[in-house]
């Protein structure tokens, strides 16, 4: 290879890598003229010791020549293919992120919150009682003698001698009232449990929200106002409310609250049985006994006590017709409240 065929070989590679179209054809043509192995310039720069004497110094700087200019070319063309690599679209700023998948309040937490809140209003603390209860907590604290059918060992959930699952929160009336001095002003919301057969409904666990406030001079007037003022905030001002005596053996006198129909108003309806009317609630003054059994003066003291369903207000308020999609834990259902 002659000194003069340097010129022409260096316009070859260069104009091969200014057509190069992509990196891949870059590379290749590196590699057919710089390659370690049989690049046609390594080849050159190894022939450089047989170059006759008097040639070989010029001969050697020609080709080294050579080497930088199509390696420095080399490398620019590189730098400017990846510049050009397609990169995508440019992200476009303005658009919604991703929302990660929210949760939402079940409807029975959702109404016993409310309930809370309303009575939260009124001066009530919150409390929370066992679901695993003893049969003095359950029934004898609250004046419900042995052989009262509620205590019958088919309709609870015994766990062992003398203990069961409560049937009611009414079991915290005692808790409270054994550990504190009045006057007393609490809600008690949580779970009940009932061998019930399970309907649309019944169900075997449900939830109740008890109250109770014992104080001097705390009459039944106290008790209709407190109970009609909730119900007017939970259902709506439009709501009436009707009280009929009733019997629970820890109030005397009890009485059963009833409100309007939520769905006709009152006119009668298949849903209110055509009465106009829905109960939604026990109460009643608390029972001399109850006062008794927890160490309070009767003579002292007086109050009143309700106990309600959270499902069975929920179902009114929001219209579901059975009790069993509280607990079935279907998204479909859930995700409209
Ligand atoms: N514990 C009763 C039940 O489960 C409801 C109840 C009625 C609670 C009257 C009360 C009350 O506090 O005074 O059916």
């Amino acid at each position: 290879m002659g000194l003069d065929e340097i010129g022409p070989l260096r316009e070859r590679a260069l104009s091969l890598i200014r057509a190069a179209k992509d990196l891949a054809a870059l590379e290749a043509v590196r590699v057919e003229w710089l390659g370690r192995k049989a690049g046609r310039i390594t080849a050159l720069l190894k022939s450089i010791p047989t170059v006759a004497a008097d040639e070989r110094a010029r001969f050697g700087q020609a080709v080294n020549e050579l080497k930088s200019a199509v390696a420095d070319h080399l490398a620019a063309r590189l730098a400017a293919l990846e510049a050009a690599v397609p990169r995508g679209p440019m992200a476009d700023v303005t658009m919604p992120g991703h929302r990660p998948p929210l949760g939402r309040l079940h409807p029975i937490t959702r109404a016993t919150r409310e309930m809370v809140e309303i009575f939260g209003r009124l001066g009530f603390e919150v409390v929370e009682g066992l679901e695993v209860e003893d049969e003095w907590h359950n029934f004898v604290g609250l004046n419900i003698p042995p052989e009262h059918p509620a205590r019958d060992p088919l309709d609870n959930y015994y766990l062992k001698d003398r203990v069961l699952l409560r049937t009611q929160t009414s079991t915290v009336q005692v808790r409270v009232m054994e550990n504190r001095k009045p006057p007393v002003r609490i809600i008690a919301p949580g779970r009940v449990y009932r061998p019930d057969t399970v309907d649309a409904s019944h169900s075997n666990m449900f939830h109740q929200l008890e109250g109770l406030w014992v104080e001097q001079g705390v009459t039944f007037a106290d008790l209709k106002g407190i109970l009609a003022m909730f119900a007017r905030a939970f259902f709506g001002p439009q709501v009436r409310t009707r009280f009929q005596p009733s019997y629970f053996p820890f109030t005397e006198p009890s009485a059963e609250m009833y409100v309007s129909c939520l769905l006709c108003g009152g006119d009668g309806c298949p849903a209110c049985k055509r009465k106009g009317w829905m109960e939604i609630l026990g109460c009643g003054m608390v029972d001399p006994n109850v006062f008794e059994a927890v160490g309070y003066d009767p003579q002292e003291v007086t109050g009143f006590a309700f106990g309600m369903g959270i499902d069975r207000q929920a179902m009114l308020k929001y219209a579901i017709h059975d009790i069993r999609l509280f607990f079935e834990n279907d998204v479909r259902f859930l995700r409209q409240f």
